[in-house]
């Protein structure tokens, strides 16, 4: 009894695949990478912008072929488009057997139990079936749903208001996870950083505090997370950040746009200046870190003159990489109310904003050439540097250990090094 899960979107589907792989597994199936061998088709999908949406359901289209060879098959359709057009897909796709939203994965295991209408799961199997599958880096969900109300954004309506996992939770999670081989740990959130930032009674711990706690804990190397809200960069992440060995120096903050009018429209709560004077705070604190971010170009309002500030803040900031993405709108948010420009105009947009990115991002790696970097090896001999460039080391090395490398090239995001001698004496920089 084999599955196979297909995810679209953001680490937070990763995480839930991840979760609901555990539940499968927990009730005897294994994974699989060949549809053709599998029982139950998962496909996790993604509703943040409409091009997510419909790769998604162009797939789940296709499978009516693979449930009508074998009808006993299952098609599992979950996640935030499942959430947001739980009814369209069932009309539109009689083959699938089951649509569970993004808000029902916290019951999957109990929704599962009715689709295969069988006992509920064996727990003795659940560690035994959860353990190793080899990988060194993992995501930790901490909080889930979004308090903030972003005018373009649809993940608030999918993934409901903000609900924080308890610590010893989140820890218990971490050590699990260790024991199955995990050295780097990513927090995840909407708006992660936000974590028990109400400060209610009983709850023990802020995020600055919670990161400490995590690092803490027994064969924990690297601690990430992803994603912050730079409302919640408060001096306290900042220090965390900077004085717990195991966070990482990098941060991907997202900046949606480097206009105030543009940021005030999209009701993103803080400026221009208020974010600049973040990364300088970070900068002062970790003077290496790795930044990168997310834009959004061809918002409905946006002049050429807020687009070009955006493009003078990617500039002023050195992101080492950013993703752009042009304007998609969401059905149900104020900013779909609004006209949106021309394709064409987009397209332009966007692409003018890739290439400065693309140009900073390769200034940005070139400063890497030559240097010493740690990079913790994963699954098929690549690995990461503390920054989360992802490098490629000559040669191969053993999966699950951490390496001293030289930078060799930096031509392409995925950076060429060489294994090293640290007795050799070599200087290191941040990377
Ligand atoms: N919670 C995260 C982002 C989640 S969505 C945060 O607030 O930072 C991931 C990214 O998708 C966003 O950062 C944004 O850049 C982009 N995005 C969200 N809605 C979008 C839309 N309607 N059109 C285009 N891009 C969008
Ligand atoms: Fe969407 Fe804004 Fe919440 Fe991020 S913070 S998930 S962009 S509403
Ligand atoms: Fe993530 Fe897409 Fe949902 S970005 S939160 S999977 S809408």
């Amino acid at each position: 009894m084999k599955y196979f899960v297909r995810t679209y979107g953001c680490q937070m589907n990763v995480a839930d695949s991840d979760e609901m792989s555990r539940h499968l597994r927990a009730r005897g199936f294994s994974a699989t990478d060949d549809p053709d061998d599998a029982s139950i088709f998962l496909v996790n999908t993604c509703t943040v912008r409409q091009h997510a949406e419909d790769r998604a359901f162009s797939e789940i289209g296709r499978l009516r072929r693979w449930k009508a060879a074998r009808p006993d098959r299952k098609v599992v359709v979950t996640g935030c488009a499942a959430e947001r057009t739980r009814d369209f897909l069932e009309r539109r796709f009689p083959h699938v057997d089951l649509v569970a939203g993004a808000r029902s994965i916290e019951s999957f295991g109990a929704i599962v139990d009715g689709l295969l209408a069988k006992r509920p799961a064996d727990e003795s199997l659940d560690y035994a079936a959860g353990a190793p599958d080899g990988r060194v880096a993992s995501f930790v969900t901490i909080m889930r749903g979004c308090n903030y109300s972003c005018t373009y954004c649809i993940v608030p309506h999918v993934r409901g208001r903000e609900r924080y996992r308890p610590m010893d939770e989140i820890l218990a999670e971490v050590r699990e996870r260790v024991e199955e081989g995990v050295r780097d740990v990513t927090l995840l959130g909407q708006t992660v950083n936000s974590y028990h930032r109400d400060g209610r009674a009983g709850r023990n711990t802020d995020f600055a505090g919670l990161l400490a706690s995590v690092g803490a804990v027994d064969g924990v190397e690297r601690v990430r997370f992803i994603s912050p809200h730079p409302f919640y960069m408060t001096d306290g992440v900042i220090d965390a950040m900077a004085t717990v060995p195991e966070v990482c120096e990098c941060l991907h903050l997202p900046v949606q746009s480097g206009s105030d009018a543009v940021l005030h429209a999209m009701r993103r709560n803080y400026t221009r200046d208020g974010y600049l004077e973040i990364v300088g705070k970070l900068r002062q604190a970790m003077p290496g870190i790795v930044l990168s971010t997310d834009v959004i170009v061809g918002f409905p309002g946006e002049t050429e003159d807020d687009f070009r500030q955006t493009l003078s803040l990617l500039k002023a900031v050195g992101f080492d990489w950013c993703f752009v993405f042009k304007y998609s709108p969401r059905q149900g948010t104020p900013a779909a109310e609004r006209s949106s420009w021309p394709e064409r105009l987009v397209e332009e947009r966007h692409a003018a904003c890739l290439d400065l990115a693309e140009r900073i991002g390769l200034e940005r790696r070139r400063r890497l050439v030559g240097t010493i970097q740690d990079v913790l090896v994963e699954e098929g001999g690549a690995g990461r540097t503390r920054g989360n460039y992802k490098v490629r080391v000559a040669g191969g090395a053993p999966a699950g250990r951490t390496v001293p490398v030289r930078v060799t090239n930096t031509d392409r995001a995925t950076l060429e090094a060489e294994p090293v001698d640290v007795t050799a004496g070599a200087l290191s920089a941040a990377g």
